[in-house]
């Protein structure tokens, strides 16, 4: 009799365990590979000839324009721009009217090699003392050849200030790249957050390497010439190439392109900081050393301690290689950084993780390794309310196509996974909820297919229940016997 009521009282207990555990599987645990095959363009750049690398009309005429956050809060941009045939005028003519340019900003120029290729001139302007929230006209270039832009600049730094950020990564300059950039353009996004591998230059030989970086800065001029993109590196920037003389890491991305480093006390172009709206993004390099004392590290453990949520809520990395990653395609290859930088991402709880370098598309769950050091035993990611979200957007559409592979069985700590091209959009709406979609290209149009509201990691205002349940959860469980794979979600 007291055998059976505790036979009884066990299988009660294990129905109430499954019933947990499928409602926890149920409500989002599952991971879904999604079964879209696409039918788009071949892999293959445009053709040198083509409109999307159209040179401006007029002689010397300034082409490849792009702006870039000057300073670390908003109020400055950096404007750069290549002239062609001789330095010109260095000057920025901008004001809050158009046509109507009172205020005048001079630039750097530079110019350097690449084996044979000799770069235009390539200038870099510092326009500063911005009022927030304003939209500028801005002028550069000599006489009939001068060109003019438009940028806003974001609102001054607020814990509710809404702000729609975009999210590309290894673009390059196929049709499919094509694609993903007017699909942006579409999407509202005020900002790009550019997670590395711009020009895919380095798939060329010799001179066209650097005739191949120029087509790509004439390419994305369209939005970049407009609105600010975060730069971040990857590995397509480093360019080592001895067979061809060059052997000095990031030599194209440093000369063209201009970070703020500075302004958030870096002393590397590749590794920095900014703050825009309610959000604060440091972008690092995973091609420079990042390991205990070097320079990266040493800033990161600084910049981390300069984050105030009270300002900033949203705390948002940038890298290029991604830590989690279940694609074939670079496979652990993030796990370096993972094992140096992962327990500060999770001490500071970054709200979300921005990496490309795979070719398709990845978001996680919020999990954490960082019990893992070799010798614990303990070697999967759990549930961690406090760790980021990671999301791979390497999907923007360069010419070695897709990473079509993903490892079987999805990982536990995959949320969605898709082997498409697209770009992703974070919006920010105040302190506690974001917006998040990633937009897949889809034979010409844009088809948002992953999305999610984003709770802010120190606002969020779901903490208490989360907390409650979890609990909760622990209470009941405490009672029968749990298999790693049950207490791993615990
Ligand atoms: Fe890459």
């Amino acid at each position: 009799m007291w055998k059976d009521k505790g036979m009884g009282f066990v299988l009660l207990q294990l129905q109430i365990l499954s019933f947990i555990f499928l409602s926890f599987v149920n409500s989002g645990s599952a991971g879904v590979t999604s079964a879209f095959v696409r039918s788009e363009w071949p892999s293959t750049d445009i053709p040198l000839d083509n409109e999307a690398f159209v040179v401006p009309k007029g002689y010397n005429a300034p082409q490849q324009v792009h702006v870039t956050q000057g300073d670390y809060d908003g109020k400055a941009m950096l404007i750069s721009w290549v002239t062609a045939e001789a330095p010109g005028s260095n000057s920025v003519h901008y004001g809050k009217s158009e046509n109507k340019y009172e205020f005048t900003a001079e630039g750097t120029i530079t110019n350097y090699t690449f084996y044979k290729y000799e770069s235009g001139y390539i200038h870099h302007c510092l326009v500063d003392d911005l009022e927030y929230d304003t939209k500028y006209f801005y002028k550069i270039g000599d006489g009939d050849s001068a060109r003019e832009f438009w940028f806003q600049t974001p609102p001054k730094i607020d814990p509710d200030a809404p702000y729609k950020f975009g999210i590309i990564g290894d673009l390059g300059q196929t049709y499919n790249s094509l694609s993903t950039v007017e699909h942006y353009l579409q999407s509202g996004g005020q900002t790009v957050l550019f997670v590395g591998d711009l020009s895919y230059a380095d798939r060329y030989k010799y001179n066209d390497v650097g005739v191949r970086w120029d087509t790509w800065g004439r390419f994305v001029e369209r939005s970049t010439a407009y609105q600010p993109w975060i730069w971040s590196a990857g590995n397509h920037e480093i360019e080592y190439m001895p067979d061809m003389g060059e052997v000095v890491p990031f030599k194209s991305y440093l000369y063209r392109i201009s970070t703020p480093y500075a302004a958030s006390k870096s002393t590397n172009p590749l590794w920095y900081a900014v703050r825009r709206a309610s959000a604060h993004i440091i972008v690092l390099s995973s091609y420079s050393p990042f390991v205990k004392y070097t320079p990266q590290w040493m800033w990161l453990r600084e910049e981390f301690k300069r984050v105030d949520r009270e300002k900033t809520p949203w705390l948002i990395v940038l890298m290029h290689v991604p830590i989690y990653n279940s694609n074939e395609a670079h496979f652990m290859e993030g796990e370096s950084m993972r094992s140096v930088y992962e327990s500060w991402f999770v001490h500071y709880k970054v709200d979300v993780i921005f990496a490309g370098h795979v070719h398709a598309y990845e978001r996680s769950y919020r999990i954490s390794n960082i019990h893992y050091n070799v010798s614990s035993g303990d070697p999967y990611p759990i549930p961690d309310k406090s760790a980021p979200v990671y999301i791979t957007v390497g999907d923007g559409g360069n010419q070695e196509g897709l990473a079509g592979r993903f490892r079987d069985p999805q990982p536990d700590y995959s949320a969605f996974r898709e082997a498409s091209y697209g770009h992703s959009t974070l919006d920010i709406k105040n302190r506690t909820h974001a917006i998040y979609h990633w937009n897949r290209n889809d034979d010409g149009k844009q088809v948002p297919t992953d999305s999610f509201t984003l709770h802010n990691q120190y606002w969020g205002n779901n903490r208490r229940r989360r907390k409650l349940n979890k609990n909760h959860l622990h209470t009941i469980i405490a009672r029968v016997p749990l298999t790693d794979g049950m207490r791993r979600w615990l």
